[in-house]
């Protein structure tokens, strides 16, 4: 826009320019006033202010051009008719200039109007999703489900079972184990208090995914390097790299890579240089090799359940959660056989094929969100509660599950990802537009 305004301040310089000659020649004389690109359109910083600059500056030009033509100033000496003349074409010549570039601006502010009303519309639908806002807490037996939730209807026996094991069980049965000085694999015992990072600024990073590879590979990105995917939207394709932190905090990415294929929700992981994420609108997983920016495997998660099947208690299509952790990749999801029951399934982290799966009996829809630790699935209770638990665990190496209850604090009342880092130790999530991590310690027990 700058470009544009100084543009016409300098076809305001050279017509004064042309009248101030005319005066120095002390024959006639034409003084009219341009209001300056600052004053005029710079207040209100829109381009519904510059464009209303720029056609008034416009509508003086055509004056003074007809002025110009009638010979309205009177006294015109035909010695100057050249000159005049030269200024004529001259006016005219910015004139058409500035008509282009008001139908250029015309067509920029529908451009942005379009956009208004696309994000308008996807603010409505984040604002009708599933909202359980009292879920876990309400415990109740009959949930309301949002009329847009899948038809699979849960058998509320198996959830009410578990919230009857879930209040004999309290935090601090685990605490007094804790080992800070953790360096192995073992159980999670507590998880800290959230620290934001970054708070994204427009409707598109309502939710989202953003991370550190717990095991980089190559000389392209470190361990220091952060991903980001804003979710909100149709084609989600911008992964976004961050040198640092401390770039991320700023909003300064290094790299923008576009996905050759959209991607679903709020699911992604990256690890061992790749980008594993859930293909839109179906349960093909994708490799993307960080590195090279190409697709290295994909595979369908067999009989997983996708866009909005089975989706984590705050609906957005979290049918496919990867995660990674010490011992590997995983995919939580569930199957039509498992009818909505959590599956854990260990992915071979090159081809993507499942190597095994696990059937738990924790049914997906009734956590907020869950992640892998050491071989071990937590999930996590309520997205909404500001104080709320990670309240179950299922082990993979035995096959049985454990209610637990350690206590998680979602901040911002709306967390839409929940992912560990093993190599960090901590929790990354996406909270309500905030980039949040939390510090987990492990107990060391094998
Ligand atoms: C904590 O874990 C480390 C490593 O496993 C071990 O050496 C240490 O004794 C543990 N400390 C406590 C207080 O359990
Ligand atoms: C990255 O790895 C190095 C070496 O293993 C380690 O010292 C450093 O703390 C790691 N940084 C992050 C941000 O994880
Ligand atoms: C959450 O827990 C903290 C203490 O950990 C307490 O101060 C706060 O009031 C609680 N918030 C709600 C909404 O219960």
């Amino acid at each position: 826009m700058w470009l544009h305004l100084s543009l016409l301040h300098l076809s305001c310089l050279i017509l004064c320019g042309q009248s101030q000659a005319s005066d120095a020649a002390g024959r006639c004389r034409y003084t009219f006033t341009v209001a300056g690109p600052v004053e005029s359109s710079c207040t209100g910083g829109s381009d519904k202010a510059a464009v209303d600059g720029m056609l008034s500056r416009l509508t003086l030009l055509e004056s003074l051009v007809s002025r110009l033509m009638a010979g309205a100033d009177g006294g015109m000496a035909s010695a100057h008719e050249g000159g005049l003349q030269e200024a004529y074409s001259q006016v005219t010549r910015e004139r058409n200039q500035l008509q282009q570039e008001k139908e250029r601006l015309n067509g920029q502010i529908q451009d942005l109007q379009r956009r208004l009303g696309e994000l308008s519309r996807e603010a409505e639908q984040i604002g009708q999703a599933p909202c359980l806002q009292t879920h876990t807490s309400a415990g109740g037996e009959h949930e309301a489900r949002p009329a847009s939730d899948p038809p699979y209807s849960p058998g509320s026996e198996a959830y009410q079972e578990m919230k009857a094991e879930l209040t004999e069980v309290s935090a601090s049965h685990l605490l007094p184990e804790a080992n800070h000085s953790f360096t192995g694999c073992g159980e999670l015992l507590s998880v800290g208090e959230p620290v934001s990072h970054r708070k994204a600024d427009s409707i598109t990073g309502k939710y989202g995914a953003w991370m550190r590879d717990p095991e980089p590979q190559g000389a392209h990105y470190t361990n220091r390097t952060v991903w980001r995917i804003d979710a909100v939207g149709k084609d989600v394709r911008q992964l976004f790299a961050y040198e640092d932190m401390d770039q991320f905090s700023r909003g300064f990415p290094t790299k923008v890579l576009v996905l050759p294929e959209p991607v679903e929700s709020t699911g992604a992981a990256v690890y061992r240089g790749s980008l594993y994420y859930q293909r839109k609108s179906s349960r093909t997983l994708i490799r993307y090799d960080l590195a090279t920016e190409r697709v290295a495997a994909r595979a369908d998660l067999p009989h997983a359940g996708f866009h909005g099947q089975y989706p984590y208690s705050w609906g957005g299509y979290t049918d496919i959660d990867l995660a990674a952790d010490e011992r590997g990749l995983w995919a939580i999801h569930s199957t039509s056989r498992a009818k909505g029951a959590i599956v854990v399934s260990q992915l071979d982290p090159e081809s993507l094929e499942v190597r095994r799966s696990w059937e738990t009996n924790i049914r997906k829809r009734t956590v907020a969100n869950a992640f892998m630790v050491c071989g071990r699935l937590y999930t996590l209770a309520s997205y909404a509660a500001p104080n709320t638990t990670i309240n179950h665990v299922y082990d993979t190496a035995t096959g049985t599950r454990r209610p637990a209850s350690v206590p998680f604090k979602n901040r911002y009342r709306y967390n839409s990802m929940l992912d560990y880092n093993h190599a960090q130790r901590k929790l990354y999530a996406w909270d309500n537009f905030h980039m949040v991590t939390y510090d987990v310690t492990v107990r060391s027990s094998r």
